[in-house]
């Protein structure tokens, strides 16, 4: 069971299967949801193991703004599929 702590506000979301993070809009902002924007883009503190892969959406966008923190990933483009602790 894949569990997202929010390390800011200390919120634990449980889910019973893995989970897209767009699906928890209630905790992360977002726009396009397409992967275009960045407004989703989370910062990984712990489990960056646990996600799924880096998408081709990702890999564009991040090389467009310059970022290279492998810790960054967009909300709305990956799968939590174990425990993860976000910033
Ligand atoms: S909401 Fe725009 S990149 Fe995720």
């Amino acid at each position: 069971m894949p569990s997202i702590t929010f390390l800011e506000t200390g919120i634990v979301i449980d889910s019973p299967e893995p989970i897209r993070l767009l699906d928890m809009d209630d905790h992360i902002t977002f726009a396009c949801r397409a992967g275009n924007c960045g407004t989703c883009t989370i910062n990984v503190v712990e489990g960056l193991q646990h996600l799924s892969a880096l998408t081709p959406r990702e890999e564009r966008l991040f090389a467009l703004k310059g970022q290279t923190d492998a810790n960054l990933r967009l909300a709305c483009q990956c799968r939590v599929l174990g425990d993860v602790t976000l910033r």
